[in-house]
């Protein structure tokens, strides 16, 4: 175990099934095991080869440990090592990845071990996907965005020059592993936009693992373990849950889109930069929790109590400063739009959320203005 913020006393691990039939898997939940994942990998998937990717802030870290796990095991493993990055996530990465596996002796028995955030997540399971019409793959989510949400459920993809996630596939992993302790080198804001994606979760499905998280926000925050596995448990459940339930994305998973209509709208306007993914996921949350309440579908406090949690996380609850029209438009290109209604998440309720099809003058009225929180507005 590393990192100064973890707590020392030992928290036993936690394991959440995936259920999808013949494609369910298990996510292991611990603290310092990444040095065990060779067995656990040689069990899921009975590979003699694997092909680690990552990134180097995570590889120097972190690569060498899960190495020799997997040669302990008897997998011969060859590490190959991307650029960091959301720009990574495209298809000539892709093809260079295709070029190095099929160089290292990959065949259909290996297996590729994802090693890093959700941008490593992606595009390996993405070659994992397409290599060889699909080969095995092993999430080990070093991000707590990854962890809590992109290293579960099996979306698969690269970015292209049209926008981001248009080309992918679904491949669910073989086993997702999570060492909580890797979390101690991740970046604050990292951090925090990845607590989005966790209240996120509490906001639609979990009141109590909202209520939790505003009782003990600060020991997740000082990454207490004997909060944290038990916070990353409830929040891979709920995704994994969902992904159950709807694995294609043809209704309950949509509800996993609360936030992220304006949020994305948000990430185009900036043109992604200088902007997190979570940051603008916690602005549109606070959006569809203020609009929720005036259409009258949530009680009034609701968006309150939302954007109290959001900003003690240290997101921001307020969009860019763009004009309406901007946000209009960003929002007529989302891909999730049908006819010239948006499937937009609306909260009930802290814990409950539904979809409701929503016109762009339902979502902005022209007398809104944006919430200036904080001053009055
Ligand atoms: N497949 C899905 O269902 C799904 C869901 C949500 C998001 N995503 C995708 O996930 C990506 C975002 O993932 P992300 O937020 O993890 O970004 P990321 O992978 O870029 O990671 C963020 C940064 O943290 C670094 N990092 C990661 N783990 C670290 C650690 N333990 N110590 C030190 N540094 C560490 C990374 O190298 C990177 O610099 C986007 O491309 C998004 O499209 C996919
Ligand atoms: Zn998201």
């Amino acid at each position: 175990m590393s990192g100064k913020r973890e707590s020392s006393s030992p928290v036993s691990s936690r394991r959440v099934r995936v259920a999808l039939g013949e494609r369910s898997y298990p996510i292991e939940i611990g603290v310092g095991t990444l040095d065990a994942v060779g067995p656990a990998i040689a069990a899921a998937t009975g590979a003699r080869r694997a092909i680690l990717i990552s990134v180097p802030p995570v590889a120097r870290r972190y690569a060498a440990r899960v190495e020799r796990s997997l040669r302990d095991a008897g997998i011969r493993t060859k590490r190959l090592v991307v650029p960091d990055g959301e720009r990574t996530k495209n298809l000539g990465q892709a093809a260079k990845l295709y070029d190095a596996c099929l160089a290292a002796g990959a065949d259909r028995s290996s297996v590729i071990v994802a090693l890093g955030g959700g941008v490593v997540g992606d595009l390996a399971g993405f070659v994992a996907a397409t290599l060889l019409r699909g080969i095995p793959v092993v999430q080990i989510p070093t991000s707590l965005l990854a962890m809590v949400d992109s290293s579960v459920g099996g979306k698969t993809g690269v970015n292209v020059a049209r926008g981001k996630n248009l080309v992918g596939a679904f491949h669910q992993p073989r086993l997702v592993w999570i060492d909580a302790g890797t979390l101690g080198s991740l970046p604050p804001r990292q951090l925090a936009a990845g607590l989005a994606e966790v209240i996120k979760h509490a906001a639609i499905r979990d009141e109590r693992l909202f209520r939790r998280l505003e009782r003990d926000l600060d020991r997740l925050l000082a990454l207490d373990s004997r909060i944290l596995v038990p916070v990353l448990q409830r929040n891979c459940a709920i995704k994994a849950a969902v992904v159950s339930e709807d694995e294609r994305e043809a209704g309950v998973r949509m509800l996993l889109n609360f936030g992220h209509t304006l949020g994305h709208a948000a990430e185009a306007l900036k043109k992604y930069r200088g902007i997190l993914h979570g940051e603008a996921v916690a602005m549109g949350m606070a959006f569809a929790g203020d609009l929720s309440e005036e259409l009258g579908l949530a009680p009034s406090g609701t968006a309150d109590r939302l954007c109290a949690l959001l900003e003690r996380a240290g997101l921001p609850t307020e969009l860019p400063d763009f004009p309406r029209s901007a946000y209009l438009r960003a929002l007529a290109v989302d891909k999730k739009k049908r006819d010239d209604h948006v499937h937009f998440v609306v909260l009930r309720a802290i814990g409950r959320a539904e979809t409701r099809p929503l016109r762009l003058a339902e979502i902005w009225p022209s007398r809104r203005k944006l919430r200036r929180r904080g001053s009055g507005g």
